[in-house]
């Protein structure tokens, strides 16, 4: 037998007993690989007479092609076996729900902004609303808070350049909300009224429980006999259902603001056992939020008669009560942004 036909019996062989690609590999390397069987005599034909030449070079090629051949169709019959295999062997279940993947939500401050909202509306308040960019006026001199008084220095304020020189022009980020109180009460039949003002404020602050801007909600409730009981059934009703605490227990504290008169503070009773905060019970107090009976000044910037009206107003700090609620430790989460790949 000639030396062609033996190692191409022997590659053919040994082609055909293979199971596996990497054995069929080491097999295509070990004939036709640099230093492969068929590669080196392939690099006889070069050496060889003219005449033998024209009868070994066709013999060559073909046992060349003869192997790859082999090689190819082994490869496709082991790829076939092993997706058979696998067909056999693995299935998929295509009625199990698909994974879930996420979405975008509703923000947290947007969250607890329609639960107080909800909550107010249900006690008979509706929504109002004023410019981010406010005058001195609405949101200083109106509130009684004249140039000189020391409260403007409390407030950190962002102050924007004037464009004309005008009084009244717009040139502060408003710092509360009150402002809209203002707004609400000079226009025709402002009074009487129940209005909240849930939006954006800003100060020039900035650590872990400042954020230089923050969510506000302010109420006014203005009507010829408010007094401060009704301030204070309102509060506890809210905090009730908001927290979610049946018997919660709420402290005024006596306090100063400009605009009303007389003002509180106004904390809740809870209690830090382990460092876990606990709202509705213990021996500890959490101030969340500022009140008063709307000082008379005010009730007349706005052209209202404060002999015959009165009311009270109140303001409390969203991002605040939705750390309470949610246990969020770090008001600067609520300003990160997650991109979702
Ligand atoms: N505007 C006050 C603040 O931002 C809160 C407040 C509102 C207090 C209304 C009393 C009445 O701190």
């Amino acid at each position: 037998m000639s030396d062609i036909k033996q190692i191409e019996d022997i590659f053919l062989k040994l082609i055909a007993s293979t199971k596996n690609i990497d054995d069929l590999e080491s097999i295509r390397i070990k004939a036709l690989g640099k230093k492969g069987e068929v590669t080196k005599l392939m690099k006889t034909i070069s050496l060889m007479e003219e005449e033998e030449r024209r009868t070994k070079a066709p013999l060559l090629n073909a046992l060349k092609d003869k192997i790859i051949q082999n090689i190819e169709k082994k490869k496709l019959s082991i790829n076939t076996d092993i997706l058979n295999e696998k067909i056999s062997t693995e299935w998929l279940d295509i009625s199990r729900p698909s994974r879930s993947w996420q979405k975008g939500k509703i923000h947290p401050i947007s969250q607890v902004t329609e639960e107080i909202v909800e909550i107010f509306s249900d006690l008979g308040f509706s929504i109002a609303e004023g410019p981010q960019i406010e005058s001195d006026w609405y949101n200083f001199d109106a509130l009684n808070i004249p140039p000189e008084h020391p409260a403007r220095q409390e407030f950190d304020t962002f102050y924007i350049e004037k464009l004309k020189n005008k009084i009244g022009e717009p040139n502060v980020l408003r710092t509360h909300t009150s402002p809209v109180q203002i707004r609400h009460m000079e226009k025709n039949n402002g009074v009487p009224c129940r209005i909240i003002v849930p939006g954006k404020v800003f100060r020039s602050d900035y650590d872990q429980t400042h954020t230089p801007m923050f969510n506000q909600l302010e109420g006014l409730a203005i009507d010829k006999d408010i007094n401060m009981g009704h301030l204070k059934w309102t509060l506890e009703e809210f905090c009730r259902v908001f927290f979610d605490i049946d018997d919660v227990v709420l402290r005024f504290r006596s306090s100063h603001f400009p605009f009303t008169e007389p003002s509180a503070e106004v904390d809740i009773k809870c209690s830090w056992d382990d460092g876990l905060l606990k709202l509705g019970q213990g021996e500890s107090w959490l101030e969340i939020l500022g009140s008063g009976m709307v000082h008379p000044n005010v009730l007349m910037a706005c052209n209202v008669d404060p002999l015959v009206y009165q009311g009270f107003a109140f303001g409390m700090g969203i991002d605040r009560l939705a750390m309470l609620k949610y246990g969020i430790p770090d008001l600067r989460s609520f300003l990160i942004v997650i991109f979702v790949g």
